[in-house]
């Protein structure tokens, strides 16, 4: 789908990432729907984008939420779907209560699955495009990020499973897996274990930039940067070795996430 024809709805969009994707996407032409719960930043960025765009401010983790954005869709007539919202928790998974892992999954998981099968099965035949973000976190299991992995790795399941199932359809349904970026879902403790590990962190525009050129070419994956991305593949078929890489650094992790608790 050429992007000057897209009409666009961003989950997500008041957050670094989101955000980044929506100016970039306005410049290419597309119209956008802007969702995020803080209205004064949606507001603003629609200002700033122009009056061709829209917001709605909905917490897609509740059933009347997600309703609501399905509704604005459908009165948009949106042909693409960006479910990029998120939440990540860094901790030992001994602290997670329920509700947390409730959350994550309802927020990560549940809402993008729920708003794709809206989104393509309840607005018209038109072709759809959907990309849902991921992680590289959604390959890899990382220590201290159980809730969060479990998430991804369940989107990038999701995904796989209804591109396969959408093969003669005209929809598209897209998985894009940004390493580290340099935005406020992570904490001070992971940027923190992050420089310590030397994983080098990106910044929301030039994740954006890769998640746009993503949509302009339909293709089905892309994790970004080396080398999270050999580590992705490596771990599917040889997950001893990520195993080694990871154990060797677990004494530098576990420092980082004491500080969370203390
Ligand atoms: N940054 C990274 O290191 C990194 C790496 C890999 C993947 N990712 C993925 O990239 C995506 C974007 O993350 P980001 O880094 O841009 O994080 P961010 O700056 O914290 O943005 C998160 C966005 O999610 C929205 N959101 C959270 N809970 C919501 C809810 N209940 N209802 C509606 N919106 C909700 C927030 O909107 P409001 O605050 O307005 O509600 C915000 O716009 C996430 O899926 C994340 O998992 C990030």
């Amino acid at each position: 789908m050429k992007l000057s024809d897209a009409k666009v709805v961003i989950t997500g969009a008041t957050g670094g990432i989101g955000q980044s994707v929506a100016y970039l996407l306005a410049e290419r032409g597309a119209r956008l729907l802007l969702v995020g719960r803080n209205s004064d930043k949606l507001i603003s960025t629609v200002q700033h984008l122009g009056s061709e765009h829209s917001w709605l401010s909905a917490d897609i983790s509740s059933v009347q939420g997600r309703a609501d954005v399905m509704l604005q869709a459908k009165r948009f007539e949106a042909n693409m779907l960006v479910n990029n919202a998120g939440i990540s928790e860094f901790n030992e998974f001994s602290q997670l209560s329920d509700t947390r892992l409730a959350q994550a999954m309802n927020i990560n998981l549940l809402a993008p699955m729920s708003l794709t099968r809206s989104f393509l099965h309840e607005l018209g035949d038109t072709p759809k495009v959907v990309l849902n973000v991921g992680s590289a976190l959604g390959s890899i299991g990382y220590p201290y990020y159980a809730s969060y992995c479990a998430t991804k790795f369940g989107l990038r399941g999701f995904t796989e499973a209804l591109q396969r199932e959408l093969t003669d359809s005209r929809h598209q349904v897209l998985y894009f897996a940004p390493r580290a970026t340099d935005t406020s879902i992570n904490s001070d403790a992971v940027k923190q274990m992050n420089r310590a590990l030397g994983s080098k962190t990106d910044t929301p525009q030039e994740v954006a930039h890769a998640l746009v050129k993503q949509l302009e070419l339909g293709k089905k994956r892309l994790a970004v940067g080396w080398p999270e991305k050999l580590f992705a593949r490596l771990n599917g078929f040889w997950p001893e070795v990520v195993d080694n890489a990871l154990a060797k650094k677990f004494t530098k992790i576990q420092k980082f996430v004491k500080m969370v608790n203390s």
